[in-house]
């Protein structure tokens, strides 16, 4: 590495990213984030209306984005969506798999298409994206998968569909590091985060949040800012020697 002072190797000036699920909640506060941090960024989820919010947020960090409407679920709007991102700008450099839906239902009672479902957007739509975003990516590049702790351990609410969903992205983002980092130049991460604020979190049952904060060793949910800090340091020259990881971001409750 030249010589740079250590924390211009966090600067993103002048890349292009992609995040998903950028309407709300953790997504909205990555694509801000990136943008302080030097980055276009172009946005995706079903509700354009709340993505035009993130835009203008991006906006006032003086970068700029774009809004396409995109069900992740759907492998031709995730090839849209990088389509838009190379008609605007021209390249690809980062992509945040941050799209997600949160259930939990007994297993006995989970319906087929309650299941598949979670798996389709968790699961599989962070594979469209991967795959649309791998074949534009140059050299350099990264992606970062948004799996969960619920990918690690379990949290005392009935969740098989999500946890096999962030399980099995923590397996996607190994083989696809494998695949591309040496061939590729491209490097892929996970992120394992605990518990934040989001509209996900806000649906839990009354007084379930404080009931596993006792696991945390923190004692705290997370601030969004401490969740996308990790982020960039792994899309940035920081993280450029970390690849087919995945890294926890939970306030110490994976020690329990
Ligand atoms: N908050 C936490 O504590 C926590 C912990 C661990 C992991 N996570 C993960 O972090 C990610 C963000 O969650 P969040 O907490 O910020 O929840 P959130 O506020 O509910 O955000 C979820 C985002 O995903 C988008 N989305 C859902 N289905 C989609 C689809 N089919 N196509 C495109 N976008 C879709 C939503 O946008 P639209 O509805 O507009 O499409 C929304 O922007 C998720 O992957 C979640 O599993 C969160």
């Amino acid at each position: 590495m030249p010589d740079r002072p250590i924390l211009d190797l966090f600067r993103l000036d002048d890349r292009v990213a992609v995040v998903t699920g950028a309407s709300s909640g953790l997504g909205a506060v990555f694509a801000r984030t990136l943008a302080e941090a030097g980055c276009d960024v172009v946005l995706g989820a079903r509700r354009v209306d709340r993505l035009a919010d993130t835009q203008r947020s991006v906006e006032a960090a003086g970068r700029r984005a774009i809004a396409v409407a995109t069900d992740v679920s759907k492998p031709e709007d995730c090839q849209a969506l990088v389509d838009a991102a190379m008609a605007e700008f021209g390249k690809v450099d980062i992509l945040v798999n941050n799209a997600g839906v949160g259930t939990a239902a007994p297993a006995t009672r989970e319906a087929p298409e309650q299941f598949r479902q979670v798996i389709e957007v968790n699961l599989n739509g962070c594979y469209w994206m991967a795959q649309a975003c791998g074949r534009v990516m140059q050299p350099g590049s990264s992606i970062v998968n948004i799996s969960s702790v619920l990918g690690l351990t379990t949290a005392g609410l009935p969740q098989a569909a999500y946890a096999a969903s962030k399980a099995g992205l923590i397996g996607l983002t190994r083989d696809l590091a494998q695949q591309w980092t040496g061939r590729k130049g491209i490097r892929v991460n996970a992120l394992a985060p605990g518990f934040f604020t989001s509209e996900m979190t806000d649906q839990y049952p009354e007084g379930y949040l404080e009931s596993q904060l006792s696991r945390v060793l923190v004692g705290r949910k997370g601030e969004p800012e401490e969740l996308a800090a990790a982020l960039v340091f792994l899309v940035s020259d920081a993280g450029g020697y970390v690849t087919g990881t995945t890294i926890p971001v939970e306030g110490g409750m994976l020690t329990s």
